[in-house]
Formats: C-alpha cells, structure tokens, sequence
C-alpha cells in the first residue's frame, strides 16, 4: 500500500504498536525541546527518574519565555536550567538565543526525525520534514532518558494546497483558513500532511508557520515533505548534510483529504477570542487598533520581518499605535542589523524587543485597557496578552505592517506588493548555544530558593471521594488553568506558590475551595485543557488535591499531563449528566482499580442529588495502569526496578 510522509517516519521509528489509527503505538525520540516555563519542571522530574544523561540524539534547552528579569526566581531557574543541561548532556540556548521553534527550525531540525518538546508549538518544525510533537514535561524527560513516548496513532489527513498564493495573500492566510474550515477541535487525533503543487512555492519558514498553527487546530502535529525547497534552506543555514529527500509514495492513502486553492484565498484575520475566529480582512477593516505586536514562533522569521521592514521604510507609525517587534532569533536579528535594515524598523518608529516569546506569553506589552491589539501569534484567547479587556486579532505580518502605519485593521490589496527573497545563506555564529559538559567534567546544580519540589501522587485508592469544586463551560485553556503572564512565569518552578492562581480566571474562589475541601472534582465542558502544553495545569491541581476532571472532552496534550499526574480524565458518556451535576455536588467512585481496568465505562455515585451516571475513561491499558499507579513517575519507577 502506498504510503504517506508521516507513515513512513513513524515506521521507522515503531518501538511497539501497529500504525492503525486508534490504536496505541510508542515512538523512539531523536530529539527533544524544552522551554523555560516547562522546562524548570521537565529537569527536575528527569532528575526525579534518575537517569545520568540523555540518551537522545540532540537535547536542547530553551531560555525564551521568560526573560524579563523582574526578580531573582528568573534568573535562579535560568542557572538552573544551564547547569542541569550542562551535567545531564543536554545543549543549552541562552536568553537572547531566541524562540525555541524559530532556533531549532534553524540549528537543529532535520528530515525524517522524531521531535519532542515541552511546548504545544514543537510542530513548527514539521516545516522541514520532522514528525514533532509537543507533549508535556514528564514524557520529555521520559524520552530524554530513552523511553518511548506513547500515543495514539492520529488519523493522517491530507491537506493538497493546489496554485499559488495571490499577492498579499500569505502563509498565515493557508493556515488561518484551515483554521476557519476546522475550527479549534478539528484537529484533534490527527496528523496534517501538506502536499501538492502549491507547497513547492512555499518557503520552509512559511511552511513551518502553517505546522506551527497545527497547534490550534488541536492536531498531533503537521508535517510537509523534505523536498528541494528544504535542501536550499538547510544548505542555506550550512546544514546541507542534514538533508535527505523525504516524500509521500505516489497515490499514499489518506484517511482524510482537504483541497485548498491558493489563488481563491485573501488576507484573513482570527477575531477575538479564538483563532478560529476567522474573518477576511476587508470585512473588520473599520477597527481603530492601539497596538500591533510582530513576532512569535509563527511569525519572526527573516524573511517575515524584512517584508515587514519593506513596508514601513520612509514611513512612521501611526500616532495612536504602539508597534512592537520582536525578531525570531538571534540569527534574524543579526541579520537585520548587518542588511541595514533594522534602522528601516526603528526609524519607522518600530520598538524592538528582545528576540523571545515576550508579548506572545503576556511577558510585557500587555494592551491598554480595552484596548485592541493586531498581533502576527498563534494564540488570541481572552487574557493572555496580560489585559483580560483586550481584544486581540491574528493576522500575517504584512497586514500588521500596514495596519500600524494607517492605524486601523487594514486589507493590504490595494498597495503595491512586495517580494523577498530567500537568502542565498543565513548569518551562522551558534555561540549563545552552550554545549553540554565534557565527559569528566564536574557540574554541580544549583537550584535557588524559587524552585520547590513538585508533587507527587501515590498509588490511587479504591474508593475515591470529593466535592465538585468547580463547573466550567467549553473551551477552558491551560491559560485558564494556570494563567500566564502575572503568575506562571515568575513562579513556574513553585508549585505551592502557583496554587493560588489556579483557575482564578474562571473563579476567584476556586483554590480557596479546592483547600476547604481538600479536594475533590472539576466538571467541564468541551476541549477542556486546550491551548499550550504547560504541566503545571495538572501539577498544579494535583496539588490542591484534584481527583478527578469530567468533561465532555479533552484537548490531547492536557488530557496526557493529567494522566501523568495520577488524576483521572473522564467523559461523561450522557452529556445531560454534565447538566444534571451542580457545584459543591459530593461524587464517589467505588471499587476504582476493577472498574478501571475491567472497561471503558466507570460508574459515578452523586451523593448529593442522590443519582448515578456513568463515564468514560477512554485510554489504553497501559495507561489506565499509569493512572492506578499514580501517574508517569511512580509508574515507570516501579516499572524500572
Ligand atoms: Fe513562545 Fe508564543 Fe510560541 S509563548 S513558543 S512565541 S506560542
């Protein structure tokens, strides 16, 4: 049978397990990614696992999240982080370095290679033809020590992108149209594979924006094909070796197919408060904007930022827009510099960031109140730009140039175009990549006061009993759960510190709950746990003693952390239940380990209004073992020995 890209990667690196969507397969890792906000937490359960070095291919550890240094646990969990990947072997990016997917799409990416990484954006580089997936930090050091990482064999739908792109019309236009056919969920359990005439025109940056929004498609990653368009962007970044030409088999079978004609598509815009929300351009071109941030893993490359500096040049900004830019790495920035054309930027009256996630994660720029902010990111849900009032609306970087010079949301078809071209080689100089320590050589890890012993659970009970202590609706976020830019920054590393922000952005009083009761459930709605890969949304409820979280359904990524934590994922299997079911409500579950392991349906007593409802545990055997243990570290310790 003829097969495609993605198929074929995951063959070749099958530790167990058929690639027959649905069921259960485990993947040896080539490589991992880790960031600052998750990283903190992924070393020290790497620590907490004991294995002495990684055993992957290349590891490297990011510093772009947070780089303010607003106080010392910054700087702490950074020396951190240095001297745990100098001892472990493991590549260290300095702050400064630039954003995780944007340097290792650069550096280190390579074709037909398996990627994990702490961060729900790790797909970018599926751009140059790797099958990477974001999950979170315990599977990292899971796999950093060698161990497969599991999931479930995603369904591998085909995205044929026929034509080519009219001007103006970008890659962020491919994805942002994906996004509003699919919306947020209509990703989930699925693998997107790019092929067709209209990809040869795409650039590998612009291929790794399309990968990179996957994320909120809810996909398990999206991949495009190592073609000559790879070989003259590695040759470029002086990597040609780590070229080979990868392609689907003629006629691969898919499970799923969608056509795209590129020369039907305009500019469009994701309106508030999800990216899904999308519009074209000329239909919000009325709304008067504060501010227009450039930047993030979706949109910082060089040649985003130097159509961005071709529109601008002889031209001020806006008086009533502030215009942030914020260069993708260190590499881009440099290069700017040296084509002359940052002084274009700064003299349009452009403010220049550090090249990291800044704005992106709410770290500065946060918007005026009720303010509305342009931004060329991935992510729009409410509040994560630091100002709950803001609306903010996604677009490509070059409606957000124009925009910030005529001060309103603005369709770009009416100037006259501009073009780039993909440099003939990009700025090399890797020196703010520290390499692991020498074999011999002595690393001593040094942790500051910041940084607190994470949670850990016990084998679960056989009778499990609690409150519920919170009702969500649909859509609840990791940056619900554990809201960004004010808290999760700063206290990444303090999980007790953290735990009095839990949720606070849906109910002030829910940790004050969660401890008056010591415990209990969370009842939610659809797509719970959507957005970023952070595992402090399951430590963090572990913690505060959460049992259990039923939901209608579970956004992939969330779902793994908090089986890694010990604490259940249920669905309810009657969605009237979830109506039925009232805060403070006491539920118990009898018997847990027989109904655990004997099926799928697990029987919920609701004390309280006196009935029964039945719910789901939809996971494989493997894994209802994990959550019986305690989760991913208890297990694979008791597994070790
Ligand atoms: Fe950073 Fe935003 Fe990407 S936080 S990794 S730039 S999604």
């Amino acid at each position: 049978m003829s097969k495609s890209l993605a198929v074929k990667i995951i063959e070749q690196h099958l530790l167990s397990g058929k690639p027959v969507a649905g069921e259960e397969i485990a993947l040896k890792i080539d490589q991992t990614l880790t960031q600052d906000t998750t990283g903190t937490m992924t070393y020290l359960q790497f620590q907490a696992l004991g294995f002495p070095k990684v055993k992957t291919k290349r590891s490297v550890a990011y510093i772009d999240h947070n780089t303010l240094q607003v106080g010392f646990e910054n700087a702490d969990d950074h020396r951190y982080i240095q001297t745990v990947a100098a001892k472990h072997g493991i590549y260290f990016s300095r702050p400064g370095n630039g954003i995780c997917h944007q340097v290792h799409l650069e550096r280190f990416g390579k074709p037909g290679e398996t990627l994990l990484g702490s961060d729900s954006h790790t797909p970018t580089c599926g751009g140059l033809g790797m099958l990477a997936i974001g999950a979170g930090g315990l599977d990292v050091a899971v796999a950093m020590g060698g161990g497969a990482y599991y999931l479930t064999m995603p369904k591998i739908v085909n995205i044929e992108l026929l034509g080519k792109l009219p001007p103006w019309v970008t890659a962020k236009d491919i994805i942002l149209e994906v996004l509003r056919r699919l919306t947020v969920k209509g990703g989930v359990g699925k693998i997107f594979e790019y092929t067709g005439e209209g990809i040869t025109s795409l650039s590998v940056p612009e291929r790794a924006t399309i990968a990179n929004m996957g994320a909120e498609l809810g996909a398990t990653t999206s991949i495009f094909p190592s073609d000559h368009v790879t070989y003259e962007f590695l040759k470029a970044q002086n990597r040609v070796e780590d070229w080979r030409e990868l392609l689907p088999d003629q006629g691969a079978c898919y499970d799923e197919k969608v056509t795209i004609d590129l020369s039907q598509l305009e500019p469009l815009v994701a309106c508030p408060h999800s990216p899904d929300n999308v519009v074209p351009v000329k239909s919000v071109e009325h709304i008067k904007l504060n501010q227009v941030c450039i930047g993030s893993c979706t949109n910082s490359s060089y040649m985003d930022l130097m159509k961005v500096a071709k529109i601008l040049e002889g031209h001020t900004v806006h008086p009533s827009v502030s215009l942030v830019i914020a260069p993708g790495s260190k590499q881009v920035f440099t290069m700017l510099a040296e084509n002359g054309v940052l002084s274009s930027l700064i003299q349009a009256g452009a403010r220049i960031l550090e090249c990291a996630c800044g704005p992106c994660i709410g770290m500065g720029q946060a918007p005026v109140t009720d303010g509305v902010s342009l931004r060329t990111f991935n992510r729009n849900y409410q509040g994560r730009s630091g100002t709950a009032s803001a609306q903010v609306y996604l677009c490509s970087p070059e409606v957000a140039a124009i925009s910030a010079l005529t001060g309103h949301i603005t369709d770009p078809r009416s100037y006259p175009p501009v073009s780039v071209e993909m440099p003939f080689s990009y700025h090399i100089n890797d020196n703010l990549i520290v390499p692991p320590a020498r074999p011999g050589e002595e690393v001593e890890v040094i942790l500051g006061p910041n940084i607190k012993p994470f949670p850990q659970n016990t084998r679960l009970p056989e009778v499990i009993k609690g409150r519920v202590l919170l009702k969500m609706g649909d859509h609840i976020t990791t940056d619900h759960i554990m809201p960004s830019p004010a808290w999760l920054l700063p206290l990444r590393s303090n999980i007790p510190a953290l735990s009095d922000h839990c949720l606070t952005p849906v109910d002030k009083e829910f940790p004050n709950r969660a401890r008056n009761f010591k415990g209990g459930f969370l009842v939610a709605g659809e797509n719970y746990g959507q957005g970023s890969s952070r595992e402090h949304a399951a430590l963090v409820p572990l913690y505060l003693g959460i049992k259990g979280v039923i939901a209608l359904s579970f956004a992939r990524i969330h779902m793994a952390n908090l089986i890694n934590s010990g604490i259940l994922p249920l669905t309810f299997v009657h969605k009237e239940d979830y109506e039925r079911i009232s805060l403070e409500d006491e539920l118990v579950i009898d018997d847990l380990h027989n109904q655990v392991l004997s099926g799928n349906t697990i029987a919920v007593k609701n004390i309280t209004q006196n009935f029964s409802f039945k719910v789901r545990l939809d996971v494989s055997e493997r894994l209802r073992h994990i959550l019986l243990a305690g989760g991913l570290l208890p297990y694979t310790k008791g597994t070790a020995h």
